[in-house]
């Protein structure tokens, strides 16, 4: 399968960010991380990172894959527009978070995007995105 992973707001901060929500790998080490896994099923991955929401809108409509790992950082919580974006395209996304926003502050609890996602891996850290990969070659696999 061909997967597009997106990370969005500070989330290129990795490494320096707290440790005890996001773990301690920077983004760059995430995505080798996750792109090894993937080698090693046969699947491919591309990774894309921007703090702009317009450039996430943007991305999501140009996607040319089987299935995207979206973590949309703090727009999860509050922006309508990657919302609509997302059920604009045909491709199918996964709400991605390395913490657990349900255990967090009560504005993290709220996501705009979850009824619009396929669905949601969260508290795993690096490991939410590979459940998020399994979750999706489980339920797409020919
Ligand atoms: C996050 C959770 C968000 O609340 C936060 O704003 C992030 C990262 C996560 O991966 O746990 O930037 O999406």
């Amino acid at each position: 399968m061909r997967f597009l992973i997106i990370n969005g707001p500070s989330l290129n901060m990795l490494g320096r960010r707290d440790s005890a929500h996001y773990g301690s790998m920077t983004l760059e080490q995430l995505n080798a991380f996750i792109g090894e896994y993937c080698a090693k099923n046969g699947d491919s991955c591309e990774f894309y990172q921007s703090s702009c929401e317009g450039q996430i809108i943007d991305k999501l409509h140009a996607a040319d894959c089987d299935a995207i790992l979206l973590n949309a950082g703090a727009y999860t919580h509050y922006s309508y527009a990657i919302r609509d974006a997302i059920e604009c395209i045909s491709v199918p996304v996964a709400e991605v978070h390395l913490s657990d926003t349900d255990e967090r502050e009560d504005f993290r609890k709220v996501s705009v995007i979850r009824d619009v996602v396929k669905f949601t891996v969260k508290g795993l850290k690096h490991e939410s995105y590979l459940e998020a990969i399994r979750r999706f070659k489980e339920t797409l696999k020919r």
